[in-house]
């Protein structure tokens, strides 16, 4: 009698095999090989901006704009999600949805504030009517005990907190986290626009209740359109911590081009302004915490770890129809820590430390010489779900490519050299989500030009080969990265690949690219990886460490 009992589990086993496996088959029809394995989304629908970030009582909390409703925007509601560890999420009910005459239209993106003494409060543009005038309103938790802070209360006596006749009313959103001033008196500030200079008003109030307009925005500036999203926040001058001296940075996301810009500057209280450094170009040829699809971002302060946290929302690339298909549209990249880089003039940033959690089976290789044209595979790891870590190194920088003065585009020049066309000091790097025979894939990698003065270093991540399908859209996304390569000779990169994207951290996280792509071949497991050199200058891997990813609990 105790053979079949032993048997049974193993056929039952087997059937549960084959029924998975099915599943996958049926899965893979539908497309769902695109959906991220570690990358936040929900279990369904639209999302776009992150919203109201925090860390409260030992919980991390992420609000995000979604429709219940479908998959393309619409009906948004703040749908909200927590945390004990920023990688593994509990949806819990909507916090915030349309039920007042402030908000009847639409609740839109803005701020949790914490404060002390009382706990956390949300600032968040509410939609009056079908003519999108935009007002600035306030929710509290119902009961600030509930360790999950689930319900949320829009008192009638406090809202809507900001109505301003004096502005633009359809282009007046997105409050920042407020700030105490060293007046007793509580900052804010709300994205706006007037022509076309982008504006960030300020707002102060004595009790969170009653704001009035400073006279100065805290900025703006010509010619950069919408502001949407603004962020302010100190960063400590003597890197990864917190503490005086600061400096300060403002991010503004920009409506029509839909990229995130910041400047570093100072933050003169007395007179309530921002003056972004001159190191710092103000406007849309300036620094950007992501060189590819990276939007509406927001950051917050988690004091367990004395840590700035950054979010970011990082819209799909393929069709309506698809996202219909898919059953989901939109997805959060991985939280970064965000820090004053040591020369002052940007910031660095790197995927948080909790991720690491996820880091299953590891291969790695040393001192692996590439010569122009080699390319090799990393076997080993689950590819469509990875996380790699890469230091390239090389012995001169005699052969880069000169430099034209007239490439001041990253994107352009990548669109111009890419991976193909062959160079000097690279294009090397990694190529990801490819297929075996490399009729799909995403190269990442740098190119080396010199100049008069200097070298100039291009990141580019590459989608236009990304997919057999052709009706995506598959930019080549690039940005320069600011470091000496003279004195060392080697560069870093890391990319953390998760099915339909890829976020990719270049010198240690100066220059970022999150691309989405959507490869018909290289999925699940016939995704590959692998090192390449298309350069003259030979190319050492002098260490690479590569891990397949586990799937984090999202649900
Ligand atoms: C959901 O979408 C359907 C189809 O577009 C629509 O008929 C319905 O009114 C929507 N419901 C809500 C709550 O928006
Ligand atoms: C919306 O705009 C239209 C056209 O200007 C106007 O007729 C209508 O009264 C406006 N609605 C509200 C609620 O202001
Ligand atoms: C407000 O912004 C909208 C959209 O940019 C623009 O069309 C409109 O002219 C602006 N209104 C005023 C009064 O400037
Ligand atoms: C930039 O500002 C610094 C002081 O913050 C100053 O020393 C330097 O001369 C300025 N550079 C330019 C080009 O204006
Ligand atoms: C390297 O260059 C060759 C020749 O231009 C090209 O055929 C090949 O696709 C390039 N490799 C990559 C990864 O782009």
């Amino acid at each position: 009698m105790a053979l079949p009992s032993t048997k049974m589990p193993v056929v039952f086993y087997s059937m549960v095999l084959l029924i998975i496996n099915n599943c996958i088959e049926a899965v893979s029809v539908r497309g769902d090989y695109h959906r991220t394995g570690f990358h936040f989304q929900p279990l369904k629908n639209w999302m776009n901006d992150p919203n109201g970030p925090m860390y409260y009582n030992g919980v991390y909390h992420l609000f995000y704009q979604y429709n219940p409703n479908g998959t393309v925007w619409g009906n948004i509601v703040w749908a909200h999600s927590v945390s004990k560890d920023l990688i593994n999420w509990n949806g819990i009910e909507h916090a915030i949805y349309p039920s007042k005459p402030f908000d009847k239209f639409g609740c839109w993106s803005g701020s949790a504030t914490i404060i002390p003494g009382k706990g956390p409060v949300i600032l968040y543009t509410g939609v009056i009517d079908e003519n999108n005038t935009q007002v600035q309103c306030y929710a509290e938790p119902e009961d600030p005990n509930d360790p999950l802070l689930r319900r949320w209360v829009k008192p009638d006596k406090l809202n809507p907190a900001v109505v301003d006749k004096d502005v633009n009313h359809t282009e007046f959103r997105d409050p920042t986290t407020a700030w105490w001033g060293k007046d007793g008196h509580w900052r804010m500030l709300v994205g706006s626009v007037r022509k076309r200079r982008g504006i960030a008003y300020l707002y102060r109030s004595k009790d969170f209740k009653t704001w009035v307009r400073a006279k100065h925005p805290i900025h703006s500036k010509g010619g950069t359109g919408m502001w949407e999203c603004p962020d302010f926040y100190p960063v400590s001058v003597i890197g990864n911590v917190v503490g005086n001296p600061v400096k300060h940075v403002l991010k503004n996301s920009l409506d029509d081009t839909k990229f995130d810009y910041y400047t570093v500057g100072t933050y003169l209280e007395d007179k309530d302004r921002y003056v972004p450094d001159n190191t710092s170009v103000d406007g849309w040829g300036g620094l950007r915490y992501d060189y590819g699809n990276f939007y509406a971002s927001k950051s917050f302060f988690d004091p367990s770890k004395n840590r700035r946290i950054l979010w970011g929302w990082a819209n799909e690339c393929d069709k309506p129809i698809d996202n219909f298909r898919k059953g989901w549209a939109g997805i959060q990249a991985i939280p970064r820590t965000v820090w004053l880089d040591f020369t002052g003039r940007q910031l660095v940033q790197w995927p948080v430390e909790e991720l690491n959690s996820l880091r299953g089976k590891e291969v790695n290789i040393d001192n692996q010489r590439l010569e122009k044209g080699d390319y090799s595979e990393v076997k080993g790891i689950t590819a469509a779900q990875a996380d790699v870590e890469v230091t390239f190194s090389f012995s001169s920088l005699d052969k880069a490519e000169a430099y034209d003065p007239k490439w001041v585009k990253a994107q352009d020049l990548c669109a111009q050299k890419g991976s193909k066309l062959q160079g000097g000091v690279g294009p090397f790097g990694l190529l990801t989500l490819a297929s075996q025979n490399l009729e799909e894939f995403t190269p990442v990698f740098f190119r080396v030009f010199k100049s008069p003065n200097k070298h100039i270093v291009l990141l580019c991540s590459d989608a236009r080969s990304s997919s057999l399908k052709s009706d995506l859209y598959k930019p080549q996304f690039a940005g320069f990265v600011d470091v000496d390569l003279a004195a060392d000779k080697k560069i870093s990169l890391r990319s953390l690949i998760d099915h339909s994207v890829v976020e990719s951290f270049g010198a240690g996280g100066k220059t970022n690219i999150l691309s989405r792509v959507y490869p018909e071949l290289a999925v699940m497991n016939q995704a590959h990886l692998f090192v390449f050199n298309n350069g003259t200058e030979p190319i050492v891997v002098q260490n690479l460490k590569a891990w397949s990813m586990i799937s984090a609990d999202i649900k």
